[in-house]
């Protein structure tokens, strides 16, 4: 099994693509089958991050059914161990995805032979892009130091706690019901925390759902990298965020690891090529380094089972 790791965000633009490329090439060098995929549906842009010139087919071949299996569109990059899927710059205008597409391509992704996939999502909490964040409970949210985009952040990171629990429940349950009615009617404006409240309301249906519900917020894990920082301050924001979504959520947010602003960063996407290849001495870089041997030593873990069909989306889009 791979580990796969969703990157998202709140805010656009923090830098997830540069990280996601550099990243990647960085565990392929350390010997791990690494495979990249764009899933910016609409906004992709990791080949160009890599330095690579797209003239493969990517996701939009599957979402427009040229291509029936994600494995077909990984290709072997010039480095080593780093595989990639493009996005959709071949085919645009697919940012719609079906959902049934969505279901393959999540079950497909699953099924990848490699030590990691790491996933380049588009900014914000769309439900399709939450549902690729939740591919995984190991996903990295990425914010930048600033209040709007560590905000979005909590608003990314609460979206995607409350579609976990509504799927891990079954269709049409009450269980769903509960968490939809928490959400849409007394969650906003309240000031009530759902780690405690929304446990609660499923417990006092069922001992058993309250327990499950608790169980699957246990069970999540996302880590959270603040970006461009450039002082104790923005180090600062992030252990706010980490806070209120304890607080709130009940969600305990691991701090992956701050990147410093590098001037480095932006030269190298001037340049057309991957800054720890360019500059490995650059302070972005060997900040890398040090979150990218992290991962290296850590342990495969058990995806969460979440239930994903058609109901979802026709009750909780609107
Ligand atoms: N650590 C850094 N130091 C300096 N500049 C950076 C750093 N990280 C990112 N940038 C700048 O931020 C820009 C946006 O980066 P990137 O495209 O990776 O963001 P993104 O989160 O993927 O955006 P989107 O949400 O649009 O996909 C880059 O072009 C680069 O100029
Ligand atoms: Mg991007």
């Amino acid at each position: 099994m791979s580990f796969v790791i969703p990157i998202g965000s709140g805010k656009g633009g923090v830098g997830k693509t540069i990280f996601t490329a550099n990243l990647g090439i960085m565990l392929a060098r350390s010997g791990k089958k690494t495979v990249l995929i764009d899933l910016d549906l609409g906004g992709s842009n990791l080949h160009t991050c890599l330095g690579i010139k797209n003239r493969n087919s990517g996701i939009s071949s599957l979402i427009n059914k040229q291509e029936n299996s994600i494995e077909d569109l990984i290709f072997e990059t010039d480095i080593d161990n780093l595989f990639l899927i493009p996005g959709d710059t071949l085919n645009p205008g697919t940012g719609n995805l079906p959902f049934f597409t969505k279901k393959k391509i999540i079950k497909q992704i699953n099924q990848i032979d490699a030590d990691f996939v790491l996933l380049d999502l588009g900014a914000g909490s769309t439900y399709n892009t939450v549902d690729f964040f939740l591919l995984s409970p190991y996903g990295i949210i990425f914010t930048s130091p600033e209040t709007t985009s560590v905000l979005n952040a909590y608003s990314f990171i609460k979206t995607a706690v409350f579609r976990m629990l509504f799927r891990s429940f079954k269709p049409k349950s009450p269980e769903r019901e509960i968490i939809y009615n928490f959400i849409n009617i007394k969650l906003e404006g309240s000031g009530r925390s759902f780690a405690g409240d929304l446990i609660n309301e499923l417990t006092a249906h069922s001992y058993m759902s309250g327990q499950a519900a608790a169980e699957k917020i246990k069970e999540f894990h996302p880590w959270v990298i603040v970006n461009r920082v450039e002082n104790r301050e923005s180090i600062e924001l992030g252990l706010k965020l980490q806070d209120i979504t304890r607080k709130n959520i009940g969600i305990d947010l691991e701090f992956l690891g701050p990147l410093p602003e590098d001037r480095e960063v932006q030269m190298s996407i001037f340049n057309r090529s991957p800054v720890v290849i360019t500059n490995p001495a650059s302070v972005y870089s060997k900040q890398l380094l040090v979150i990218a041997n992290k991962l290296v030593s850590g342990e495969i873990l058990p995806q969460p089972e979440l239930y994903l069909d058609d109901e979802d989306l026709l009750k909780i889009e609107d």
